[in-house]
């Protein structure tokens, strides 16, 4: 277990085109996974791809549920966000809705960037698990926009890419500037 070190734009390692996982897992991916869980709910965020971490593999995790706001309560102690951890391998869109959704989107690589931006409304995946069984479902809404967004980062897509020229300069200067006062 431990919290790996999340790439920002615009770092080089996040525009890799990720390689296929093979099976069964390796003990190096499999830690690799566990690392991916530890640093994406110390974040914390609803997604991340292995490229994020420099890592290309077609492997990008997801919890959804872990903002919301949902809460339990584990033996009567204090409540604990609840966690439903997604692991997606070699996913692949099967079909996407012509119909579009905008939502705010923001991302790990880009702190500090929250943007609109538009995405097919519901898609058809299909991916594998740790076991490397295949699965194939429909999601929509923002589970539909958190694996496109995920996924994007297995093709070194970032999504400011959607964004006007104008606005990415802008964003580029700013993370160039802000990591010029962390290392100063
Ligand atoms: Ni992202």
């Amino acid at each position: 277990m431990a919290i790996r070190e999340i790439l920002i734009y615009p770092d080089d390692k996040l525009r890799e085109v990720a390689k296929p996982v093979e099976f069964p897992l390796s003990d190096e991916v499999k830690a690799v996974v566990q690392d991916m869980a530890d640093t994406m709910y110390d974040a914390p965020g609803v997604g991340l791809a292995a490229t994020q971490l420099g890592v290309a593999l077609r492997i990008a995790i997801t919890d959804t549920d872990w903002r919301s706001g949902e809460v339990r309560h584990e033996d009567g102690g204090e409540p604990v966000a609840a966690r439903n951890l997604k692991v997606w391998i070699n996913p692949e869109f099967r079909w996407r809705e012509e119909g579009m959704v905008t939502c705010e989107e923001g991302c790990l690589s880009v702190p500090e960037v929250y943007e609109d931006i538009d995405r097919p409304a519901a898609v058809r995946l299909r991916w594998q698990d740790m076991e490397g069984e295949t699965h194939e479902a429909d999601f929509e809404g923002f589970q539909a926009v958190a694996l496109q967004h995920e996924f994007d980062h297995l093709d070194g897509i970032l999504f400011i890419d959607k964004l006007s020229r104008l606005k990415q300069g802008m964003i580029k200067k700013k993370l160039k500037k802000r990591k010029k006062l962390q290392n100063s």
